[in-house]
C-alpha cells in the first residue's frame, strides 16, 4: 500500500520526505495554480526530490493534461513525460480521454485516469491499459454516495479479471479513510498534507506518552534518595 501526497506544494513535499512515509506525489490543475509557480520546473523538482531520497522508480508524479481531445492529450502527454522519468501521465474518464489512454499503453506512457466515480469507468481505464485509476472517494460522499464502496468494488472487479491497472483512491476527507480504503484494497490513497500529518496523531499517544515520562521522572527522583 502506497501513500501519495496530493500536493501541488513543493514545500509540502520537502517536509513528508523528511519525515519519510511518502511514496509519490499527485498534483491536478487547481493544485498547481493554487501553488502558483511554473507547471514544468514544479513537476521536475519534485521528481528531482525523490531522487535525491533514493525513492523506488514507482514512486512517481502525477501531471495532469489540460486539453479535451484524444489526440491533444496524446501530444499533451509526450510533453509531460519528458519532465522527468516518475512523471505519470493524469487522464480524465471522458470518451477521449480513454481514447488517448489506450493510445499512450501502445507507446508505453504510463497514465493515471482521473475523475472515477463508477464501477464501468474502472472497467474503461482498466481495458483501455490505464496505470492508475483514481475513484474520488470524498466527492461521491459530498452526494451521499458510498466512495469506499466503489473502492471495494473496483477491488473486487479487477481481481476477478487480474486486471493490473492499480486503484489509488483520491478525494480524501479523513485520516481514518485512508485505513478504509486500505481494508478495501486500495494499492494507493492520495492525501492532502494536513490529512498526512493527522495520520500520525492520536490524543491518547500524547497521553500516554506524558504518563510515561512523568513516571519516569518520578522513578529517576527516587533513585537519586
Ligand atoms: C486526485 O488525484 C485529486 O487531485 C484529488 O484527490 C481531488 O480531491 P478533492 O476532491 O479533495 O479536490
Amino acid at each position: 500500500m502506497k501513500i501519495f501526497l496530493d500536493t501541488g506544494s513543493v514545500e509540502e513535499i520537502k517536509k513528508a520526505l523528511d519525515i519519510g512515509v511518502i511514496d509519490g506525489v499527485t498534483t491536478n490543475p487547481s493544485h498547481i495554480a493554487k501553488a502558483g509557480n511554473n507547471f514544468e520546473e514544479t513537476i521536475t523538482e519534485i521528481g528531482e526530490l525523490f531522487n535525491m531520497y533514493s525513492k523506488p522508480e514507482d514512486n512517481t508524479v502525477s501531471a495532469e493534461v489540460v486539453t479535451l481531445t484524444a489526440s491533444e492529450m496524446v501530444e499533451e502527454a509526450k510533453r509531460l513525460v519528458k519532465f522527468h522519468s516518475r512523471v505519470i501521465v493524469k487522464i480524465p474518464l471522458t470518451v477521449d480521454g480513454i481514447k488517448a489512454v489506450t493510445q499512450l499503453s501502445e507507446l508505453g506512457i504510463r497514465t493515471n485516469v482521473t475523475l472515477c466515480f463508477s464501477l464501468s469507468q474502472a472497467l474503461l481505464a482498466a481495458k483501455a491499459g490505464a496505470t492508475y485509476i483514481s475513484p474520488f472517494i470524498g466527492r461521491l460522499d459530498d452526494l451521499n454516495q458510498d466512495g469506499l464502496g466503489l473502492i471495494a468494488e473496483i477491488r473486487t472487479m479487477y481481481d476477478n479479471y487480474e486486471f493490473k491497472t492499480q486503484i489509488l483512491a483520491a478525494s480524501i476527507r479523513t485520516a481514518r479513510q485512508v485505513g478504509e480504503v486500505a481494508l478495501m484494497g486500495a494499492d494507493i490513497v492520495t492525501i492532502p498534507y494536513a490529512i498526512y500529518e493527522q495520520l500520525y496523531k492520536h490524543p491518547l499517544t500524547d497521553i500516554g506518552l506524558k504518563k510515561f515520562l512523568d513516571d519516569w521522572e518520578k522513578f529517576e527522583e527516587t533513585q537519586k534518595k
